[in-house]
């Protein structure tokens, strides 16, 4: 699917972010504002680990494959994984036989993500996405999945990228497709303005779905400076055997999300619970008897020019 298309459907989509929006919040963010969501992503990431592991890995590693192709790794290539949590893309770029890097911000998610890559030649480390610790031409491709849409200012995320690129080097990220197509958001949103209060006071931030507006997306990379961004829809599906497992993905796994859910008082945040709980059991579907979601996502690319 072509950028044209992807427009298409996310304005069928009812998408949340715009370009004029997104736009707005890129410029208007102070530095305490900066400050204070890096803060709160940083704590609740710190948390999330293992339900975030056991939640969504097997959500978000759907689209690795799509990922790794945009950016062209592959045997003897240098890829540096950005916001790799608990390192499902350095595992797979590895096992294609590119020589790896992978950064987070979290000490816990670089644990489990040093874990993972036991046996893997894989380097980690701690860092912020927004000033990579390395040499200007240093990798073949960079690649962020699901970090972007956690960034206070992605607009530095990218100008690092484009820095530490090698001439013709390739930056690959993945951002949620906006809602209602992506159908577990879209329930948690819906629960949380039912039955509780969708204006719990949170630090500023860019919006969620920001990078799954095509426009926005082609004009930010464009001013920083890349070339030939193509955006493209990659259909994912999240399934759970036990309808409860949702709402606490989301209550345990999530950055803001967790934080949008911690700010109800106790009786909404049950309200909001059982509604969540019933909307995957209805679901439910197949012979198996599985929930499923349709959870999209929105693959970006981008090149740094060759001269
Ligand atoms: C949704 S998880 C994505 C994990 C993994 N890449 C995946 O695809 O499943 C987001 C990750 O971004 C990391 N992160 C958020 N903000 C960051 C920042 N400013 N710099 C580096 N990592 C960040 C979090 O610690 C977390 O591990």
């Amino acid at each position: 699917m072509n950028c044209t298309t992807l427009r298409f459907v996310g304005r069928r989509a009812g998408q949340i972010a715009s370009r004029s929006l997104g736009r707005a919040w890129a410029s208007s963010l102070d530095s305490k504002s900066v400050a204070a969501f890096t803060e709160l992503e940083h704590r609740n990431w710190q948390k999330a680990v293992s339900a975030y592991d056991k939640g969504f890995g097997a959500l978000t590693r759907q689209c690795i494959p799509e990922l790794l192709k945009a950016v062209q790794c592959g045997t003897g290539s240098q890829l540096l994984d950005v916001a790799t949590g608990p390192g499902f893309v350095a595992e797979a770029a590895a096992k294609a036989g590119a020589s790896v890097v992978a950064v987070d911000f979290s000490r816990k998610m670089l644990d489990l993500a040093t874990q993972r890559l036991a046996g893997h030649d894989v380097k980690l480390l701690e860092a912020d996405a927004a000033s990579l610790p390395f040499e200007q031409e240093s990798f073949d491709s960079v690649a962020c999945s699901f970090g972007v849409l956690h960034l206070p200012v992605p607009e530095d995320f990218f100008a690092e990228s484009l820095r530490i690129l090698k001439p013709g080097g390739r930056l690959g990220f993945t951002v949620w497709a906006a809602t209602p197509a992506t159908e577990a958001m879209a329930l948690v949103h819906e629960a949380v303005q039912l039955h509780g209060n969708p204006n719990v006071p949170l630090p500023d931030a860019p919006p969620f779905f920001r990078f799954a507006d095509v426009d926005d997306t082609t004009s930010t990379l464009q001013s920083v400076g890349f070339a030939a961004v193509e955006c493209k829809l990659i259909p994912m599906v999240w399934e759970f055997q036990d309808a409860a497992d949702a709402f606490i993905a989301f209550r345990d796994g999530t950055g803001r999300t967790a934080a949008l859910l911690a700010g109800q008082t106790s009786e909404q945040l049950k309200a909001i619970e059982e509604h969540i709980t019933r909307g995957t059991e209805a679901k439910r579907t197949g012979p198996e008897g599985i929930c499923r979601f349709q959870m999209p996502c929105v693959l970006t690319m981008a090149k740094k020019a060759l001269v």
